[in-house]
């Protein structure tokens, strides 16, 4: 499996004092290392935006991205170096694991800057006038993504008194389409802020939460990691199928307000709730 780690936070997991470590950096990190005890083979590309930001687009990088790729001069070819290399890391996992920041009720601006670099006409996403009102459907397709973000307050999840403040998430969830991202996981630590009780729980309900999704993740048939011995091994796990999904029911299934895969997929696996 070929997993794209991107983090996002501008904090750091390794600063001296504790409490100033990036949480969701700390999140990713226990995630890898739950992976690797269980022997779990996989390729990693790591991405950190939070320490290395994308350069924001400009009006040369769009003049440039709609430029015919046989019309497209040196200089437009070096616009976008930074965008084909991003699109290629993309391109190649089968699984993006994210670890971001909510910041100001959204994603950091690096992250941003990610996205805006990464989804790009004709290449991670095709516009056909022929699709009515909706004319946007992504080029690739059959990835997982897993979000792992951190906040400082709370009350953000569905149900919840600022559940319609938390623009960070549901942006993800809308954009990552457009990379073929077809499933989305969230896990989150929320009360960073207000380091109590409530936060200490929803820490450990998070570490929890990311071991029981492993096995989901890596060996759904139970036979292919250390964890569940088996006869097989890593060639089990099911090859990754990187064509776009089939077209659904036409138009209204491709744009950028409606193209979110099933909501109760990831609610079945919002894990960090607070216990009673
Ligand atoms: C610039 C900035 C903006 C923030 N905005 C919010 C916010 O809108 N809502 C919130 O709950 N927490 C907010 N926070 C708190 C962070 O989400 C929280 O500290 C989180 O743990 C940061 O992630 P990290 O620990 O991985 O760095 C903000 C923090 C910073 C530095």
């Amino acid at each position: 499996m070929n997993i794209l780690r991107i983090d996002a936070s501008a904090r750091a997991a390794d600063q001296d004092n504790e409490s100033y470590r990036s949480i969701s950096r700390l999140m990713a990190d226990h995630f890898f290392k739950t992976v690797d005890e269980k022997g779990i083979e996989y390729t990693l590309t790591h991405r950190d935006v939070g320490k290395h930001p994308p350069a924001i687009i400009n009006e040369f990088w769009i003049e440039s991205c709609f430029t015919r790729e046989d019309k497209r001069g040196y200089s437009h070819k070096q616009a976008l170096m930074e965008s084909d290399r991003l699109i290629d890391e993309v391109d190649q996992a089968d699984l993006i694991v994210l670890s971001t920041p909510m910041y100001n009720y959204g994603m950091p601006a690096a992250l941003k800057a990610w996205f805006d670099q990464v989804i790009r006409v004709n290449k991670t996403f095709d516009f056909d006038p022929a699709r009515g009102d909706s004319p946007l459907a992504p080029l690739m397709g059959g990835k997982n993504l897993i979000v792992l973000w951190s906040c400082g307050e709370y009350g953000f999840r569905e149900g919840e008194s600022k559940a319609h403040m938390n623009h960070l998430t549901p942006h993800i969830r809308t954009a990552s389409r457009y990379l073929g991202v077809e499933e989305m996981i969230e896990i989150q630590v929320e009360g960073q802020e207000f380091g109590d009780p409530r936060h200490q729980q929803s820490k450990s309900d998070a570490i929890e939460a990311i071991e029981q999704l492993i096995p989901r993740i890596f060996c759904p048939g139970r036979s292919t990691c250390r964890c569940h011995p088996g006869p097989g091994n890593s060639e089990r796990l099911k090859a990754p199928d990187r064509s776009p999904p089939a077209p659904t029911s036409g138009p209204g299934e491709h744009d950028y307000a409606r193209a979110t895969p099933s909501p109760r997929k990831t609610l079945s696996i919002q894990w960090a709730r607070q216990r009673p």
